[in-house]
C-alpha cells in the first residue's frame, strides 16, 4: 500500500523538506521501486502502454505550480511503462543492463550526501573509499603500483579519456595512426575522432575468422604504414565485442604493441568484468599487458546506468593528459596518499561514483558477483550447445563469454522474420547483428536476472518459431 499523502497539491514543498515530509517522500519512491521490481518477472518485455501521447504530453509540460509527490510519481509510472522492459531476465538484446537495487541506494545517499571528491582534500574520506574499489580494480586485472583508475560515466568516455592519454604520451600529429578491428565498438571510432584523428587515421584491420582481430594483419598494416611514413599510435583491442562477445588475441596484440611502442587499449566494457571469474580470466589473458583497460560496471557489474571505469598502467599518463593548475584553487590541500580525480580525468566537479560501486561490493560481497558472472557463462554455454546442435541454425562456435550470435537457414529476411516471432512472444527480447556480411540473432547473457527458466523459455521459442516458420536443415547438410 502506497503511503498516506501528506502534502497537497496546493501545497509548496520546502527545498529542504523537514524529517517528516523528507521520510515521506522517500517512502512514495520506495513503494515505486517496490512495486516495480515485484512485478518484474510476470510483466514480460513490452511497453505496457502506448507511447505517443505521453511523449507529446511531457514535452509540452513545463514546471509550474508545485504538484503531489504522489501526482509526480504517477507520471513516472506512466514514463516507465510506455517503454520497453529491459531491466527484466527476459532482456537477453543488446548488452543487457539490469540495475543493482544496492546501487541505487547508493546514488540516493551519494547525492544527499553530496561529498565533493573532484579534489582530494575537501572529503578524504569520501575520496579513499572510491580509491580502495579504484585499487582492487587494478589488481583485479594485475596492473602494476603506479596504475591507476577512473570511474567516468560509460565505456564511451572512458575509451575516449584513454585515446587522449595515449595521444598525449605518443603525440599525435596528422600522421599518428590507429588500429582498431572491424568488430571495434563504435565508441572506439568516435573516441579516435573527438581526439583529434582524421578518418584516414583510424585504420580498421580485417578478422581472421570474421570476429576476432587478426594480430598477423595489424602487423603487416602497421609495417606499411611505417614505411609509408605513418607513426602508429595505438591498437584498439576488444576484450568482449558487442556483436559476438569475442576475444581478440589479447597476448599477441600486446606483444605487437610492445615491439612497435605502440599503446595497447583494450575495450573490456562489455567482458571486462569477466576477469573476476577463473575462466573469463582465462579467455581474457594478456589484458594484464594492456595499457589501458575501458570497463563498465554498468554492464557486467549489473550496476545502474551511469558508470564505466578506464584503469590506465601509469597514472602518469592520465596526469599528463589531464592535469591543470588553476589559482582559485591554492588554498586546498594536496594529499598525496589520494587520487586527485581532477588530474586524472576530463571532469572536476563529479558524481560520487565510487559509492555506486563500494555499496554493493560491501553489501554482497566479491563472490556474489563472481558466481553470478560465472552462471552468465554457463548460461551462455548451455544456450550454444542447444543452438549449436540445431542443423536449422548457424553458430559461430563456443561463445567465448556471454553472447551467443546464430543465424537462420535461409536469407536475411528470415533472419528478421524469426527475430520478430520470439520478441513477439514478449517473454524474452533478442536483437541482430551483421556478422560477415550477414543478418545474424544474437542471445546476450547479462543480466544479473536472468535465470535457468529464462534460458530454457528462450530457446524453447527458437525452437517453436523455426519449427512455425518451416525452416529446415541445408541441403548439404
Ligand atoms: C564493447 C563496448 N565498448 C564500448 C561501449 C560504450 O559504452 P557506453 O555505452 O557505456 O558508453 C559499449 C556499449 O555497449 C560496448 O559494448
Amino acid at each position: 500500500m502506497a503511503p498516506a499523502t501528506s502534502q497537497h497539491m496546493s501545497e509548496r514543498l520546502p527545498l529542504d523538506p523537514g524529517p517528516e515530509q523528507a521520510r515521506e517522500l522517500v517512502e512514495r519512491a520506495l513503494h515505486l521501486v517496490t512495486e516495480h521490481l515485484d512485478g518484474l518477472g510476470e510483466r514480460g518485455i513490452h511497453p505496457r502502454r502506448d507511447a505517443d501521447e505521453l511523449v507529446t504530453r511531457l514535452l509540452a509540460q513545463r514546471p509550474g505550480a508545485p504538484r503531489s509527490m504522489s501526482s509526480a510519481l504517477s507520471t513516472l509510472g506512466e514514463v516507465v511503462a510506455a517503454g520497453r522492459e529491459t531491466t527484466t531476465g527476459g532482456e537477453l538484446a543488446y548488452i543487457p543492463g539490469s540495475g543493482l537495487l544496492t546501487s541505487a541506494v547508493a546514488d540516493l545517499l551519494a547525492s544527499t550526501l553530496n561529498r565533493y571528491t573532484g579534489l582530494p582534500g575537501i572529503a578524504p574520506a569520501a575520496v579513499a573509499l572510491e580509491g580502495g574499489v579504484l585499487r582492487w580494480l587494478c589488481e583485479s586485472f594485475d596492473l602494476p603500483e603506479r596504475a591507476q583508475a577512473v570511474l567516468l560515466s560509460g565505456g564511451s568516455m572512458a575509451n575516449l579519456s584513454a585515446l587522449v592519454a595515449a595521444r598525449e604520451r605518443l603525440g599525435a600529429d596528422g600522421l599518428a595512426r590507429v588500429y582498431v578491428g572491424a568488430q571495434a565498438h563504435a565508441s572506439v571510432r568516435k573516441a579516435a575522432r573527438i581526439a583529434g584523428l582524421r578518418a584516414e587515421q583510424i585504420r580498421v584491420c580485417p578478422s581472421a575468422d570474421g570476429l576476432r582481430l587478426d594480430t598477423e594483419a595489424v602487423r603487416l598494416a602497421i609495417k606499411d604504414d611505417v614505411a609509408a611514413g605513418w607513426r602508429p599510435m595505438a591498437i584498439v583491442a576488444a576484450a568482449g565485442t558487442t556483436n559476438a562477445g569475442t576475444v581478440d588475441p589479447l597476448a599477441e596484440l600486446a606483444e605487437l604493441a610492445a615491439e612497435t611502442g605502440t599503446w595497447l587499449h583494450v575495450d573490456a566494457a562489455y567482458g571486462g568484468f569477466f576477469q573476476l571469474t577463473d575462466a573469463g580470466r582465462a579467455a581474457l589473458a594478456g589484458i594484464e599487458r594492456a595499457d589501458s583497460i575501458t570497463l563498465d560496471p554498468h554492464k557486467s557489474l549489473f550496476l545502474p546506468f551511469g558508470t564505466g571505469a578506464l584503469l590506465v598502467r601509469d597514472r602518469a599518463d592520465l596526469q599528463r593528459a589531464f592535469a591543470e593548475d588553476a589559482d582559485y584553487l591554492r588554498d586546498l590541500d594536496a594529499d598525496e596518499a589520494l587520487p586527485d580525480f581532477s588530474e586524472l580525468s576530463p571532469e572536476l566537479t563529479r558524481a560520487w561514483r565510487g559509492l555506486r560501486l563500494w555499496l554493493p561490493l560491501q553489501l554482497h560481497g566479491v563472490d556474489a558477483f563472481v558466481d553470478a558472472l560465472d552462471h552468465k557463462l554457463a548460461l551462455a554455454r548451455r544456450v550454444w550447445e542447444h543452438l549449436a546442435a540445431d542443423p536449422r541454425l548457424r553458430t559461430w562456435g563456443p561463445p567465448d563469454l556471454s553472447i551467443v550470435p546464430f543465424r537462420a537457414v535461409g536469407d536475411d529476411v528470415l533472419q528478421d522474420r524469426l527475430l520478430e516471432r520470439i520478441n513477439d512472444s514478449g517473454v524474452v527480447r533478442l536483437s541482430s547483428t551483421v556478422i560477415d556480411g550477414e543478418v545474424a540473432l544474437r542471445l546476450a547473457v547479462l543480466s544479473h536476472r536472468t535465470s535457468d527458466t529464462t534460458v530454457e523459455q528462450a530457446l524453447a521459442l527458437i525452437d517453436s518459431s523455426l519449427d512455425e516458420l518451416g525452416v529446415t536443415p541445408a541441403a548439404d547438410g
